[in-house]
């Protein structure tokens, strides 16, 4: 099973970019955490962050036939692109949404998640943790596609 982890922009200031609301971990800290954790799982994952939003549409097209499954913290573009939703849903892969903060006790503007209908769930408000649980999710997706596959 095969795992893209996509983080979109300002996720590389993580551990700097306000604490309060984000805590105090770096983006390659979660990440450390994320490999070791899908190692214990027999999953192979790889990481990308782009402050970009068509970079991130790129990513999310070249998973299609290499990963089994998607997680993406949009960050910001959750809540403007059409193009990043428009990818995941033409892609057609389990994809589960992430989010450090519950963005549905902030702004007003961050409550409206563009990509959360084309996503198999989303995981919002625990922190750093959202990440191990957003993997714990699509290890269990992915692995009941292949079960329904295997069958067919
Ligand atoms: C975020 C929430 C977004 O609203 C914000 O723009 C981010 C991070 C989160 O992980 O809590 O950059 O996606």
């Amino acid at each position: 099973m095969k795992i893209m982890v996509i983080q979109g922009p300002n996720i590389n200031m993580l551990g700097l970019r306000e604490t309060a609301i984000y805590g105090p971990m770096k983006m390659e800290e979660i990440h450390e955490q994320m490999k070791l954790a899908a190692s214990q799982n027999n999953v192979e994952i790889e990481f990308f962050q782009s402050n970009y939003e068509g970079e991130i549409v790129d990513k999310i097209q070249e998973c299609l036939g290499v990963f089994d499954g998607i997680i993406i913290n949009a960050a910001a573009y959750t809540h403007t692109s059409v193009a990043i939703r428009d990818a995941i849903a033409s892609v057609n892969l389990p994809a589960i949404e992430v989010h450090i903060s519950n963005v549905y006790r902030r702004e007003e503007f961050r409550q409206k998640s563009l990509i959360a209908p084309v996503c198999a769930g989303t995981v919002t408000g625990f922190g750093a943790f959202s990440y191990h649980l957003a993997l714990m999710g699509i290890i269990q997706i992915c692995d009941h596609i292949k079960k329904i596959q295997s069958k067919a």
